[in-house]
């Protein structure tokens, strides 16, 4: 008879976290580089000028925490991969890194509002999620942030607890990640469903901002489910 092998710390340690890039540095990848930073050690920041991040990077205090890196390098290093760009960059960013995107997931952040915010780039039948899916058919596409305006990112305190963060995708195992890479964030995450009800996000969205610049809160403006349970 042989024995059943024992148990070993290995086999009940949590799976490692997934080396994580954020790419773009402008309102969004700064505040969001800057919330990670303390919760996901090694983590990469890329944009098109890796050497003006390195000297961010020096300027937040977090130089030897966050790692600066070039797009090609940043993709072929990380496992979650955040875009904070906007849709058109995007877009174009995962059609020249399809190969290497190939069974990663990516986070989309984008709205495809139109120049003047007063519309949208894209029929109401899809969303800027869902074109990057079709864009870069073997990633693992992830909606996430749509909904948190970039100085609610900066400073998410604000009266009525913690605002929600709206996870869409269609791979649970990456929307799950997402919601890791997350959770330590002061937000609280919810899963909201497929990836094609990001088009109600972002629809959502503009609705928020059009709310709060009639009521003078913009961009200080988020949203809270009531009834959620913690
Ligand atoms: N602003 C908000 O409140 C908010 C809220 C929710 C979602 N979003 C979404 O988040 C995304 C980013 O918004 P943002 O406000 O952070 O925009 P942003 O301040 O304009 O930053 C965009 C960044 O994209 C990179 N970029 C610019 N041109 C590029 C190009 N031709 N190719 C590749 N990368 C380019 C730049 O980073 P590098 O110079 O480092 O390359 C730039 O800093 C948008 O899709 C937006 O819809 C924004």
């Amino acid at each position: 008879m042989t024995a059943s092998p024992a148990t070993t710390d290995a086999d009940t340690a949590p799976a490692p976290a997934p080396a994580t890039a954020v790419i773009g540095s402008g309102r969004m990848g700064d505040a969001l580089v800057r919330l990670l930073a303390p919760h996901r050690p090694g983590l990469i920041w890329s944009g098109r000028d890796p050497q003006r991040l390195t000297a961010r990077v020096a300027e937040l205090g977090h130089t030897g925490v966050v790692d600066t890196a070039d797009h090609t390098t940043a993709v072929h290093r990380a496992d979650l991969v955040v875009l904070a760009l906007w849709h058109r960059h995007a877009l174009d960013f995962v059609r020249t890194h399809g190969e290497a995107l190939a069974g990663k997931t990516v986070v989309d952040l984008a709205n495809p509002f139109t120049d003047d915010f007063q519309g949208f780039a894209l029929p109401e039948t899809t969303s800027a999620a869902e074109q990057l899916a079709a864009a870069a058919p073997r990633a693992r596409i992830v909606g996430a942030l749509k909904n948190t305006f970039w100085a609610v990112l900066e400073d998410p305190a604000l009266p009525g607890g913690p605002s929600d963060v709206l996870v869409t995708g269609d791979h649970q195992q990456a929307k799950e990640q997402v919601m890791s890479l997350l959770a330590p964030l002061p937000f609280r995450c919810l899963d909201a469903g497929a990836l094609a009800n990001s088009r109600t996000v972002e629809r959502m969205t503009l609705l928020s901002r059009e709310i709060a610049v009639r009521y003078d809160h913009y961009p200080r403006t988020t949203w809270r489910l009531l009834g959620a349970k913690a």
